[in-house]
């Protein structure tokens, strides 16, 4: 039985042309998350959609969408194939959409904000990549806006994490407004903006702030600002800046305000688009001793880490 309390059993599960289903791996507000293989026999990740309802097909659907637009990139997670079941599964209904993906064994950089024995080298290789993964999906055309550490996974490139960015499912385009406000997202990496449903004020910069949060936490293991309601993290999004920067490892001077440039509440203080703030980044010197620097240990979960999508 795994720890989402069902079990496939001996039966074998095909979907679509041919994978075949193993174990749940991994869930989110709007899908569970299966491993299974490919006709060739390569191990693959199926996201199924919880809910048949319009709004669950489109979220998928959408998610869909966004994956095949984005051309082929390392830090970008790819759609192999996508489907509808056709009979129900762990509780999922017969009608509910699935997208297959590459399956990346490592995990989810959630578990990295909390990882002992982290080092900079290793979080700013992530950070790197998940930079280069932004400047991609903002090239293509599109704003991810649901950038937070349980929608990056984690493969392994011969003993070096690599950051995939995944989850597109409320991605929108950079050029196109939506024809309502909406405040999507996770509140705990959303910027101001967001909050405010602000489309002007909505770019890349937006992706940005939610890096700036993902990579405080990674860095010193503690979220930059705290709140419980969503009004909560509207509020210190808004009029709070993160108190005392306590790396929990040798960082390179410069790190901080790297950090709280991209945390900016103001989306024009923060690094316009991702490249730039990749070349800020290369440009802080490299501390590669381990300082063994004390700092706070990371002791929250992803908690109020589900998406919400408000409109
Ligand atoms: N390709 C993959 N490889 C490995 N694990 C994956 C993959 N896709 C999804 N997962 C796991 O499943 C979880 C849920 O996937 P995903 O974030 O796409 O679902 P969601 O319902 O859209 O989530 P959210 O709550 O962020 O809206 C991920 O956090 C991760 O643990
Ligand atoms: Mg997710």
């Amino acid at each position: 039985m795994s720890k989402w309390g069902v079990t496939l059993g001996a039966l074998v599960w095909v979907l679509g042309d041919g994978y075949r289903l193993e174990q749940p791996v991994g869930e989110g507000s709007s899908a569970m998350v299966f491993t299974a293989r490919d006709p060739e026999g390569a191990r693959v990740a199926i996201k199924v959609g919880r809910s048949i309802e319009a709004r669950g097909l489109e979220k998928l659907s959408h998610e869909a969408e966004v994956m095949r637009s984005l051309a082929a990139h390392p830090s970008v997670l790819p759609l192999l194939a996508q489907g509808v079941l056709d009979a129900p599964l762990c509780g999922l209904p017969p009608g509910a959409p699935w997208l297959a993906s590459p399956f990346h064994a490592g995990g989810t950089l959630t578990a990295w904000c909390r990882r002992e024995a982290v080092t900079w080298s290793m979080v700013g290789g992530i950070l790197r990549q998940v930079l280069c993964g932004l400047t991609h999906v903002h090239a293509r055309g599109w704003l991810h806006l649901d950038l937070k550490p349980s929608n990056v996974f984690l493969g392994d490139d011969s003993g070096h994490p690599r950051a995939v960015l995944g989850d597109l499912g409320i991605a929108r385009r950079r050029d196109t407004r939506p024809r309502q406000k909406t405040t999507s997202g996770t509140p705990a990496y959303m910027a101001p903006e967001r909050f405010s449903g602000d489309w002007d004020r909505t770019g890349p910069a937006t992706d940005l702030y939610a890096l700036g949060a993902v990579s405080w936490r990674l860095v010193t293991g503690s979220r930059p600002l705290r709140a419980s309601t969503l009004d909560e993290w509207r509020v210190v999004h808004e009029a709070l800046m993160p108190a005392a920067f306590v790396p929990r490892f040798g960082v390179p001077e410069g790190l901080e305000d790297w950090l709280r440039r991209l945390l900016a509440k103001d989306p024009s203080d923060r690094y316009s688009e991702a490249p730039a703030a990749l070349c800020a980044l290369d440009a802080l010197s490299g501390v590669e001793g381990e300082l063994g620097m004390a700092g706070e240990q990371g002791t929250s979960t992803d908690g109020p880490g589900a998406t919400l999508v408000a409109a």
